[in-house]
């Protein structure tokens, strides 16, 4: 299995991007198993929707180069893993752009006149790891981590096809928190390579 495996935080000691590493390493403890990561911060992805995606997903032109560069990146994996910070109960603006950007019209889904649409991604396991700075008991109360698996999980992977095999949502309100949260991280990630077929190298 080859796994990519997306950030979006600005700061490379951050607590997030811990997570990711531990995702990696549980991922990379099982031989023959690969994962790239995609900091989409470090990269300097730009994720304002230009004039160029909507013409896309209006039918009218090319996708722009980076966009198609990612999509190279995410065909060549078999699992995308999403490590982000939750920011107002949702996904940061950089990983949100991304997938406003990358999951277009004719490669993710098609829109089919009739009315239907074409689901494109059934290849591609997604994992999701939401990262949060508030307690369970704040999520339960409110239902965040639904409202956020109804639109996350089911609205945008969904809508494309792509199996959601996980979905978590590690807090560090405190220290132990904190140990806690790292720990299920490698679990994560040793858990999937673990459940996926052997694959030795990313796809051509
Ligand atoms: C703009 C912003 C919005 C945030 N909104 C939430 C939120 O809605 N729920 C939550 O649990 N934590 C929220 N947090 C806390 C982040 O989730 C926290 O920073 C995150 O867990 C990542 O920690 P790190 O920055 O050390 O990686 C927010 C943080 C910022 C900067």
């Amino acid at each position: 299995m080859h796994a990519l495996v997306v950030t979006a935080h600005p700061d490379a000691a951050s607590f997030t991007h811990a997570v990711a590493r531990q995702v990696i390493a549980g991922i990379e403890a099982h031989p023959g198993h690969t994962s790239e990561l995609a900091d989409l911060a470090a990269e300097g992805f730009d994720p304002r929707f230009t004039a160029a995606d909507i013409g896309l997903f209006q039918r009218r032109g090319p996708a722009d180069a980076s966009v198609l560069a990612e999509q190279r990146r995410i065909d060549r994996a078999d699992l995308l893993v999403l490590v982000y910070p939750v920011y107002w109960w949702s996904l940061p603006g950089l990983l949100k752009g991304w997938i406003d950007r990358v999951f277009t019209q004719g490669w993710a889904y098609d829109d089919v006149p009739e009315g239907s649409t074409v689901k494109m991604l059934g290849r591609l396991a997604v994992q999701l790891v939401g990262i949060g700075g508030a307690d369970e008991g704040t999520y339960a109360r409110r239902g965040y981590a639904d409202a956020m698996r109804t639109q996350i999980d089911h609205g945008i992977f969904g809508y494309c096809g792509a199996p959601v095999v996980g979905s978590d949502f590690l807090l560090h309100s405190d220290p132990p928190s904190r140990e806690r949260a790292l720990r299920r991280a490698f679990e994560i990630g040793s858990g999937l390579a673990a459940a996926a077929p052997h694959r030795r190298t990313a796809r051509p």
